[in-house]
């Protein structure tokens, strides 16, 4: 027994010994959990690898970056210092899923030069939670790069599990806006990112980006067998990234949990990685809200954004929603089509469009002054059709009117069929790409200096930047409601639950719900139960909620649109409850401004019934749950088919509830739950 002590302690001061004068340099999470550790090979390349409990979930990875006019930057490296810290943290989001988010990391900082004569300098700061981690590459001041010009970002992750993968593909012209793929993940193709993959043993890893700033959006791409690779976003006029020193890359961000609804908490990680507040005074002009607009009908082709005999934003249309908006407790009432540039082929080019004035058919002054005198806002809307060289010529001077006329969120939009947009120098630039990732914060830096929150459609990747600009509400980013009024196929039901554990992982969505007709284009039925349709206020989350229906389709289902009213758009805890990707989700969440908890359901074509256990609820109080649920015709049978009137067959109950009860979900296929726990 001494004999291997002794042997152990020698062992140890081997390894001991090593470490001192070369990699690899490790770093575990805060509890143990996860260990991450880098090392140079035998050529001095980086890689890096990533365990759990023990077991290899990222095996050898590279890091490195191809440069346009310098040696690449990737071997010949070694370790010449190494630092850690450590954090443990709380602190208050003005908005959010919860109001105090938990910072728990382990810092590891290691800087990397070079051995050849240039003798560059790269710095690793990996940060690891016990769900996930993030890293990124600093390039400190140096002589020998002054500027950095990114060809390629040689980042990898090596999945050492077989297993699923839930993706959609990078790199194409639709953007953000396709229906995920479930593949083996040794079947990806370019996907962006968030993926989500769930390895044989159930582990669930999601691959995202934090704080992506003056940079490329990252796609990745399969190199081989479960090797990924970062692709960044090309320019249309160079290398992907043009940065001069000093500068960090965004965070490359893993997540990692035991199980899908894990996944969507881990997912803080993403915010815990940005910069604290720019905004110290954001809640004193932006409050979480629900909106209603002239919108759907245009989606509905009833009402068109060009002018004519359809026209949507005329003076009195809006006045309409504006006093539905008085009536039923909403703040805002978006008006697309108020300016001129909608005419003709407006998806072309955007160069017609002007955001300085309205068109005759829309008295902004008078309609500005009219919502305000009932307590309601206009919530401005600037669709440039991807046209950002006609924006920003114009965006101060568009900017400033708003302000003046207490326009105080703007949605904005970059329909371009390319996937790209027209930049100010004329070049044609990817959506994500770094031309737009700067684009994307000029508007919101300059929508701050005057009070207002930006909500941009098919944007540029959430991830995580909410945070340092809260004035940066929601956006798009994903196939949204808009898809069950025309699109061809329609968002099937598993979409939306693909999207509580991919696209929302990144934050919030203007998903747009509450189509209570449950009826698109030509009458065209949507794959989706009237339940679900409130369910989903609660499953995708952001704090602009939109009823996107039309007032004469609310007025037809007053008990169902009472949910709707009620449900707030601001929370001071949200936990996921139960849920498989793609399948089906639970998420509680409970009301920022009231004792209050609200429960979303939905699941995918398949009717599921689902016990839980009224564990979140406050111990010693009774609630009286307002259930919202699919009709059954006995325990567990549903007649529910999308074609027919079936799925408006809505059942509205009260229960008395109190912590630790058992509670029965049931849902038809494509069906949800919507419940209100009102505390008693
Ligand atoms: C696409 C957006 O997602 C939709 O909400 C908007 O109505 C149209 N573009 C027009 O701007």
């Amino acid at each position: 027994m001494r004999n291997l002590l002794l042997l152990a302690a020698g062992l140890l001061l081997l390894a001991g010994a090593r470490a001192a004068v070369a990699a690899p340099e490790t770093v575990s999470s805060p509890s143990g959990t996860l260990s991450f550790s880098i090392d140079v090979n035998g050529e001095g390349r980086p890689d890096w690898m990533l365990t759990r409990k023990g077991d290899i979930v990222i095996g050898k990875s590279r890091l490195g970056f191809i440069l346009a006019d310098a040696p690449k930057l990737e071997r010949n490296l070694e370790i010449v210092s190494a630092e850690r810290r450590s954090a443990d943290t709380r602190w208050e989001q003005p908005w959010g899923e919860r109001r105090y988010v938990t910072d728990r990391h382990n810092e590891l900082t290691v800087t990397f030069r070079e051995k050849t004569p240039l003798k560059r300098i790269l710095r690793l700061r990996v940060r690891l939670f016990d769900d996930g981690l993030g890293f990124r590459i600093e390039f400190p001041e140096q002589p020998n790069l002054k500027t950095a010009r990114i060809v390629e970002e040689l980042t990898e992750f090596d999945i050492a599990e077989a297993g699923k993968a839930w993706w959609i593909p990078g790199g194409e012209w639709n953007r953000y806006e396709y229906l995920y793929n479930r593949t083996p993940i040794s079947e990806v193709g370019q996907a962006h990112t968030p993926i989500t993959f769930r390895t044989d043993t159930g582990l669930h890893l999601a691959i995202h980006e934090a704080s992506l700033v003056d940079y490329a959006g990252m796609w990745l791409r399969k190199v081989e067998g479960q090797r990924f690779k970062a692709r960044l976003s090309p320019s249309g006029t160079g290398p992907s990234v043009v940065r001069d020193l000093p500068f960090t890359t965004p965070w490359r961000v893993l997540l990692v949990a035991e199980n899908a609804p894990a996944l969507t908490h881990a997912a803080d990680i993403i915010l815990n990685l940005n910069e604290p507040s720019r905004i110290p005074d954001i809640k004193s002009w932006f409050t979480p809200h629900k909106y209603v607009g002239v919108w759907w009908e245009m989606h509905l082709d009833t009402a068109t954004w060009a002018t004519g005999p359809k026209l949507g934003a005329t003076t009195a249309n809006t006045r309409r929603y504006i006093d539905f908006a008085a009536k039923h407790g909403f703040r805002s009432v978006l008006v697309e089509g108020w300016n001129p540039g909608w005419d003709g082929d407006w998806f072309a080019t955007g160069h017609d469009f002007d955001f300085t004035k309205p068109t005759p058919y829309f008295d902004l002054e008078g309609l500005s002054k009219y919502a305000m005198s009932k307590g309601v806002r206009i919530m401005g809307h600037h669709e440039t059709a991807g046209n950002i060289k006609v924006y920003e010529r114009q965006l101060s001077q568009a900017l400033d009117l708003y302000q003046r006329l207490g326009v105080d969120s703007v949605k904005t939009g970059y329909v371009a069929d390319a996937g790209g947009v027209q930049a100010p120098d004329g070049s044609f630039q990817w959506h994500d790409g770094q031309v737009q990732s700067r684009h994307h914060l000029k508007v919101v830096e300059e929508a701050a200096k005057r009070c207002i929150a930006v909500n941009p459609h098919e944007p540029i990747k959430d991830t995580g930047l909410r945070r340092t600009w809260p004035n940066w509400v929601a956006r798009e980013g994903a196939r949204g409601m808009e898809y069950n009024a025309w699109g061809d196929p329609k968002n099937p039901p598993h979409h939306e639950i693909d999207l509580v554990f991919t696209r929302m992982l990144a934050g919030p969505m203007d998903y747009t719900p509450g189509i209570l007709s449950l009826t698109g284009r030509g009458g065209t039925p949507i794959p989706s139960t009237m339940a679900r349709q409130l369910a989903l206020y609660v499953l995708i989350y952001s704090p602009i909620q939109m009823a996107a229906d039309l007032p004469e389709n609310y007025a037809k289902h007053p008990s169902a649109f009472q949910f709707i009213k009620d449900v707030p758009a601001d929370w001071s805890d949200s936990r996921a409850l139960a849920g498989e990707v793609g399948e089906f989700a639970v998420i509680a969440r409970k009301d920022r401004n009231s004792e209050d908890w609200y429960l979303g359901a939905g699941t995918d074509d398949t009717a599921r019934e689902i016990w839980l256990n009224l564990d979140f609820l406050e111990p010693g109080r009774l609630y009286a749950a307002e259930i919202y649920r699919d009709a059954e015709n006995g325990p567990g049978r549903f007649t529910t088919d999308f074609r027919n009137e079936s799925r408006s067959n809505i059942l509205i109950q009260q229960l008395n509830v109190a912590k630790g009860e058992r509670f029965r979900i049931a849902m038809a296929p494509g069906g949800g739950m919507a419940v209100r726990f009102r505390a008693l």
